[in-house]
C-alpha cells in the first residue's frame, strides 16, 4: 500500500501566463475546484493520507489553501455545501499534509529530491498535478505493481509519432505481460523529449509513478540534462541501469491543463458533467454552438 503522493507545484507555468503572474497553475478552476483539489481526490481515492507539495515561497497561496479556514467552511455550509466543507477539514487531521520549498525551478528531478525527508524510507507516488486523470485507477494499479514487484512503476502511454517529442520516451527490454492485472512491460531507459527519428519506442511517459525511495540517491545524482534543467528521468534512466523498471501501459482518459488549449477541454469537459449546473451548460454550448455555424 503506497500512502504518500508527492505533488511538484514549484514551476512557473510560464504557457498560462499572465493567469499565473499571480495565481499559481495548479490553483486555476476546474469550473469551482481547483486543479490541485482534483489530484488530491484521484490520489486520496488511491489510498494517499499523506500529501507532500513541494512548493515555491513565491506561490503562498498553495499552502493557503490546506490551511484550515473556519469562515469558509461555514460559508459552505450556508451554502448546503457541507460535504465540500468536509473535505477541506480533512487537511491537518486525517490527511496530512507536508510543504517541502524548492525556491528555483532547477526542474522536475530537483523537485522530487526536495521531497525527501518528508517522503521517508518509503515508495511513494509521484503526480504531475499539471495533468487530469479521469479516476484513481491508474495510481491504485501502480500501487500493486511495486507490491507485486518491489520495483519503481511509471504510468505510459501510446502516443502517436507527432507527439513524441513533448514525452519521455521509454526504451522497452521484454515484451508487454500482466503484472498486478495490469499490462506492464520493463525497460531501461528513457529519452527525454527525443526528436521523432531518436524515441526508442511509442510510449511517453504521463505524469503518475510509483517510485522506491533508493530513487533519491539517483535524484541527489543529477546533473543538468539536454535541456539545461535536472530531469526526473535521468534518475529513471539511472535507477533503472541497476534492474529495469515496469512501464504500465494506461487507456485511462487524460488531459494536460498546463496549456491553455488542454485547460479549456478539462474546464468544459467538467462543466458538461456537472451535477449542478451541466444539464443548463449544455443546453447553452449547443445554442452557442449552433449560432457559430
Ligand atoms: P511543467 O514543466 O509542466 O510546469 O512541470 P511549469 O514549468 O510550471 O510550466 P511551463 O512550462 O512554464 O508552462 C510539471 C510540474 O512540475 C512542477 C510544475 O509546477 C508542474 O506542476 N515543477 C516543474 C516543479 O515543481 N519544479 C520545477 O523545477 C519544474
Amino acid at each position: 500500500m503506497i500512502t504518500t503522493a508527492v505533488i511538484p507545484a514549484a514551476g512557473m507555468g510560464t504557457r498560462m501566463l499572465p493567469a499565473t503572474k499571480a495565481v499559481p497553475k495548479e490553483l486555476l478552476p476546474i469550473v469551482e475546484k481547483p486543479a490541485l483539489q482534483l489530484i488530491v481526490d484521484e490520489a486520496v481515492g488511491a489510498g494517499v493520507d499523506h500529501l507532500v507539495i513541494v512548493t515555491s515561497r513565491s506561490k503562498p497561496a498553495i499552502e493557503q489553501y490546506f490551511a484550515s479556514d473556519a469562515s469558509v467552511e461555514q460559508s459552505l455550509e450556508r451554502q448546503g455545501r457541507g460535504s465540500v466543507a468536509d473535505q477541506l477539514r480533512r487537511y491537518g487531521s486525517d490527511i496530512r499534509v507536508s510543504f517541502a520549498y524548492q525556491d528555483r525551478p532547477l526542474g522536475l528531478g530537483h523537485a522530487i529530491g526536495c521531497a525527501r525527508a518528508a517522503v521517508g524510507e518509503q515508495p511513494f507516488f509521484v503526480m504531475l498535478p499539471d495533468e487530469l486523470m479521469s479516476d484513481s485507477s491508474l495510481l491504485a494499479g501502480l500501487a500493486r505493481v511495486v507490491a507485486d514487484t518491489n520495483i519503481g512503476a511509471v504510468a505510459l502511454k501510446r502516443m502517436p509519432r507527432a507527439e513524441l517529442s513533448r514525452y519521455g520516451i521509454v526504451s522497452p527490454v521484454g515484451d508487454e505481460r500482466t503484472v498486478g492485472g495490469l499490462a506492464a512491460l520493463p525497460f531501461v531507459g528513457v529519452v527525454e523529449k527525443p526528436s521523432v527519428d531518436d524515441a526508442p519506442s511509442d510510449l511517453a511517459i504521463i505524469g503518475r509513478y510509483a517510485l522506491t525511495p533508493d530513487i533519491f540517491d539517483d535524484l541527489d545524482a543529477l546533473t543538468p540534462g539536454s535541456t539545461g534543467e535536472l530531469q526526473l528521468t535521468d534518475a529513471l534512466a539511472a535507477q533503472a541501469t541497476r534492474e529495469p523498471l515496469w512501464g504500465v501501459i494506461s487507456d485511462v482518459g487524460r488531459i494536460d491543463i498546463g496549456n491553455p488549449l488542454g485547460w479549456l477541454q478539462a474546464v468544459v469537459d467538467a462543466a458538461v458533467d456537472h451535477p449542478e449546473h451541466g444539464v443548463a451548460f449544455r443546453h447553452w454550448l449547443s445554442a452557442r454552438t449552433d449560432a457559430r455555424d
